[in-house]
């Protein structure tokens, strides 16, 4: 079975789809450790973020893989608690905007899917592009100070609040402007406002809306 999540930074997609996972037996996938990972090495070899070509050689020769946590591996080795940096997520909106980035990283998607048997994945495309015939797809929102709030308390980081928000919204504009897998709401996917619901509450009622439409 493949669940699919998408939502803008911030929207708790990784906290819910870990549960959820967990909680059906299925693998979770975290598809933005995916672009944070390429943008990382992008980094570390002194490459261009902003050149197509730059990031292509990286996306399609990178070694990716998960751990039993679903944590990503860069050639066998953590990619934690690096492709969470500052530095990192001011580019990995950039990197990921790269057809040339996105074809393999999508095929691996895709593969990774085949060999698991099935998955949880979140991410910005899920539900539109890499698995639009999934049988869940969720979109999951917040307003961006909520979103906010959330991130800085993950953080410990109260008083970056505002910068934190301002951050979330430069990236959920470039996530939803983009030429190529925008981050948008898809046709049939359903979309769950979780301002005013903790994480336990949207795992619920996730995994209601999946039994009420078992086959
Ligand atoms: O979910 P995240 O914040 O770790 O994602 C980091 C970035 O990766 C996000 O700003 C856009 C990109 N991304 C993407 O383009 N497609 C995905 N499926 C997942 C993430």
């Amino acid at each position: 079975m493949i669940v699919a999540i998408d939502g803008p930074a911030g929207a708790g997609k990784s906290t819910v789809a870990k549960s959820l996972a967990k909680r059906l037996g299925l693998h979770f996938l975290d598809t933005g450790a995916m672009y944070r990972a390429v943008t990382l090495q992008v980094l570390r070899r002194g490459l261009d973020p902003a050149s197509g070509r730059d990031c292509a050689a990286v996306a399609g020769s990178i070694e990716l893989d998960f751990d039993a946590q679903g944590k990503v591996l860069i050639g066998g080795v953590p990619g934690e608690p690096h492709i969470r940096s500052r530095e990192v997520t001011g580019l990995v909106s950039a990197v990921s905007a790269h057809a040339e980035v996105r074809d393999p990283i999508v095929a691996l998607q895709r593969a990774l899917a085949a060999r698991w048997g099935g998955l949880v994945a979140e991410g910005r495309d899920m539900t539109t592009v890499v698995f639009p015939d999934a049988p869940h797809r969720f979109f999951l929102n917040a307003s961006s100070h909520e979103r906010a709030r959330r991130r800085a308390l993950e953080l410990g980081t109260p008083d970056d609040l505002e910068r934190i928000r301002l951050e979330i919204e430069r990236r959920d504009a470039l996530d939803s402007s983009r030429g190529i897998a925008p981050l948008r709401v898809g046709p049939g996917v359903r979309e769950i406002d979780t301002d005013g619901k903790d994480a336990t509450d949207v795992l619920e009622l996730l995994e209601r809306l999946i039994e009420a439409r078992a086959p």
